[in-house]
């Protein structure tokens, strides 16, 4: 997938502000998938959500897309370690990441829309917005991808610490 420098530069824009604060960082500490860590599993499922938007042209609020897909995973624990693990997880960690970010963060609906209803259909209540229903779905993909360990964002993941220290 070809990436325009205007749309690397439209999402640093929105996600550098995240990638400041503290909390968020501190994603990067815990397993998602193979050998991504849920910091760079977040980064990715909000990249590839706001490219996939603009390459299907339909309308989507840019910063609500990102920011809550940036925070879909927020629930900082490993829940691959047997005394971090949460019974349930695959069920109840949007409820975790949503309780978390609204802690840190002032949402939107969206926002709320898209941690709450990523696991769908695992949690049943169907997404409300568009936006939520793309973060779902390109969340599914680069969970898959993560774990064959063959995501084509591996260039961008290389941008990772450009994101995270430059002003
Ligand atoms: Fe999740
Ligand atoms: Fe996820």
């Amino acid at each position: 997938m070809k990436i325009k420098p205007e749309e690397i530069e439209i999402y640093l824009d929105i996600i550098k502000p995240l990638m400041k604060y503290e909390p968020i960082l501190k994603m990067d500490s815990y397993k998602q998938h193979g050998q991504t860590s849920c910091l760079r599993h977040c980064l990715a499922v909000s990249f590839y959500s706001f490219v996939l938007c603009r390459r299907l042209h339909i309308r989507f609020d840019t910063a609500a897309l990102i920011r809550g897909a940036m925070l879909h995973d927020f629930f900082l624990y490993d829940w691959h370690k047997p005394a971090d693990s949460r019974r349930w997880h695959g069920f109840i960690h949007p409820k975790i990441a949503l309780k978390n970010a609204e802690k840190h963060f002032d949402l939107s609906k969206r926002e709320r829309d898209i941690i709450a209803k990523h696991m769908w259909p695992l949690t049943l209540r169907f997404p409300r917005f568009r936006e939520a229903l793309i973060v779902c779905l390109v969340d599914k993909i680069c969970s898959v991808a993560e774990m064959l360990e063959a995501f084509p964002g591996y260039r961008f993941y290389t941008t990772l610490p450009a994101i995270s220290s430059n002003g």
